[in-house]
Formats: C-alpha cells, structure tokens, sequence
C-alpha cells in the first residue's frame, strides 16, 4: 500500500476538454469515459469547477471509496452513463464560497459527503458542494482519517439512530461488522449503549473486540441466525439471503435496516414476523457530520483506514475495494 508522505506528482493522461476557454483554471480529476473494469479509470485534466450559490469549493486532500464508487465506475446503478468523476467522500481546505455562504470560509478544513447520488466528484484535486454536506473537520484527526469517515459514518448513523432509534440496552446485530460501514456502526452502536453482535471472518474478531462488539459470529463456520436471545435491531450490509434470514433472528417489532434492495422474501418473511423491514439510501446530512464530528471529538469514533492511494493510483484502489475484503476503509490522498 502507497504512503501519503511523498508529494505527488501527477501528470495526466488525458485532457478531457480540450473547448475550455486558454488560461481557464484546470485540475486532474480520477476521470472515465466509459463504464467498465478499474482501467477505465483515467488521471485526466478538467475545467476547476466554480462555486455556485450556496456551495463551498473545496481544495481536496484526501477522498474515501466506497463501494458505490465501484459499482458507478462499472454500471449506470444511479447515475447517467460517464463522462464521469466519481468519489462522494472529502476532507479539505475551502477554497471559495459561493454566493449567501455564511457557514465557512477560505481557509476553512472541512470534511463532509457529497449529495448522494447525484453530487459526487471527489476523487480529484477540486470539488464543488452545497455548504450543509460539509462540517468542520474535527481538529484530532487528519485529512486521511476524516476523508474515510462521511458516507460509512452517516449510513451507520441514519440507520441505526436515526431509522432504528437505538436505544442503550438493546441487542443489535451488525453483518460485515469489519467493513467500512459495519466497523462504524459497531462503535455508534456502543456509544449509545447497545449491546452489539458483529459478522466477521474469524481473523477479524480481535478487531471487532477492540471496536468494543460484545459477540463476534464467523460467518464462515457459523450460522447467524442460531442466536440465543432475538435482537432488537439488524443493520444488513449484505442483502439476498442474509436480508431475509436476519428477519428471523428478529423480536416481533423489531428492525430490519437494509444497505442493500430488500427481495419480496424478505418483505414476505418481515410481514409474517411483524418486524420493520426498511431499505435506507444515505443522504447528505450537516446535522449527520456534525454529530459525526462530535463523536470523533469525544474519542468515541474513529475510522481504521487500512490502505491510502495516491489520485494517480486510484485504479488500484478500485481493485483492492471491489474485492470485498477490507477492513475498516481505504481513502484515496490528494494533496
Ligand atoms: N444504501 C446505502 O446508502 C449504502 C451506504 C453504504 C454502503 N452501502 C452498501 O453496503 C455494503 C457494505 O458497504 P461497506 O462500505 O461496509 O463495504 P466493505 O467495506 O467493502 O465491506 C467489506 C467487509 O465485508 C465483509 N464481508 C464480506 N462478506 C461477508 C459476509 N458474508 N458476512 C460478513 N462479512 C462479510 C468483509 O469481511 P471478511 O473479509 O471477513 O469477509 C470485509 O471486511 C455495500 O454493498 C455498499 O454498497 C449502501
């Protein structure tokens, strides 16, 4: 994995628009043309992008992946076919505000998510957002750690406080507890008093441990839904068939919260156990950070970045993610 130490010197490959005005401010921007396998993926120069009404230019430092990034390179799942720029994650420096912006100013370190679906951009140099998808970055943490926080950390914090209404002493189940959504969840699950069972592959156990999960399941040699007791709440990061099985493992009017489409299965088998079966789509969410930042302040939240790509090796990045195996976040260095 790359270090963020060395300074980058980026060169593009491509120039994306050759039309723009001679003198016009550029950027390089992790750019593609067509969907398709990590090499679509290209560093390419743009036109910098200008702060609109109400919107921040951010000059970016580091840009988290997530998953949708690697999904949006491969198919249309929300978004229009490319040209493209994906990343919705950002930590960096404001630049400009546009006009009636009076929540920050140039000079100000932010970190925040990109309105999802339609905002994103992050992975290059400049990024241009609606002021209340930022908040101050939270000043114990770098720009690394603060970029891998936003889309994990708010999914965890809209499903699980926000949907859910997790309260201390309930019993939650957490798939993927390692992953970059589940190993947030795990620790906002415990900060609210929760008493939290996470999936994981058994090598991944002590880090749950240290997390602060209470039971650790192997996914691999265990089955989830032998539980003892019913849990009060399921964050399902997986969908299919562990959606619909996670409804059993479920007290009568208990929660179901989907990262993923629910089948009819599980909307069947969620009616027949009178659970609350939902599918939650993360929106950007100022309220979100800075309740975000606030748990980061208090040392209660941290991300685990396992891996840090400079913009120019983004590709490889993709690849490592999209392989599903990682552990807490990888985050994409800028500046
Ligand atoms: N709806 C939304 O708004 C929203 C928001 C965020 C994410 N999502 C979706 O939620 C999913 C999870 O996102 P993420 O960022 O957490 O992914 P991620 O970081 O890529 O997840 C990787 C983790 O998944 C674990 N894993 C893989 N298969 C597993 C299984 N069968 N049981 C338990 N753990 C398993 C891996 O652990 P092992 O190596 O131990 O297998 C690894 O640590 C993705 O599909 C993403 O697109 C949706």
């Amino acid at each position: 994995m790359t270090s963020t130490d060395t300074p980058q010197t980026l060169v593009p490959q491509d120039s994306a628009d050759p039309a723009a005005p001679k003198g016009a401010p550029v950027m390089l921007a992790l750019h593609q043309t067509a969907l398709g396998g990590p090499e679509v993926l290209r560093l390419t120069e743009l036109p910098r992008p200008a702060p609109g009404p109400g919107e921040i230019l951010v000059a970016v430092h580091a840009a988290g992946l997530n998953p949708t990034d690697f999904k949006h390179r491969a198919m249309s799942v929300f978004l229009p076919p490319p040209p493209q720029t994906l990343g919705w994650d950002v930590s960096g420096t404001v630049v400009e505000t546009g006009f009636g912006v009076t929540l920050f100013r140039p000079g100000d370190e932010v970190f925040g998510m990109l309105p999802y679906p339609y905002g994103a951009g992050s992975h290059a140099e400049y990024v241009t957002g609606p002021t209340r998808a930022f908040a101050a970055k939270p000043a114990g943490i770098d720009h690394v750690q603060a970029a891998a926080l936003p889309l994990a950390a708010l999914t965890a914090w809209q499903a699980l406080v926000e949907t859910a209404d997790l309260r201390a002493g309930q019993r939650v189940l957490i798939h993927a507890a390692a992953g970059g959504v589940g190993h947030l969840a795990v620790q906002i699950a415990k900060e609210r008093g929760a008493h939290v069972t996470g999936t994981a592959s058994a090598p991944k156990h002590d880090f749950l441990r240290e997390l602060g999960a209470d039971a650790c399941i192997d996914y691999r040699s265990e089955d989830f839904t032998d539980a003892e007791e019913p849990y009060d709440i399921v964050l399902d990061t997986l969908g299919g068939e562990t959606a619909t099985r996670s409804v059993g493992v479920l007290r009568p009017g208990g929660v179901l919260v989907s990262l993923l489409p629910s089948s009819k299965d599980t909307r069947a088998a969620a009616e027949k156990a009178q659970v609350r079966a939902v599918v939650l789509l993360v929106e950007h969410d100022h309220a979100g950070m800075r309740a975000v930042a606030e748990l980061v302040g208090r040392d209660r939240l941290r991300a685990h970045v396992s891996g840090t790509f400079p913009l120019a090796e983004g590709a490889r990045a993709h690849a490592l993610g999209e392989t599903g195996r990682t552990t807490g976040k990888l985050v994409i260095t800028v500046r």
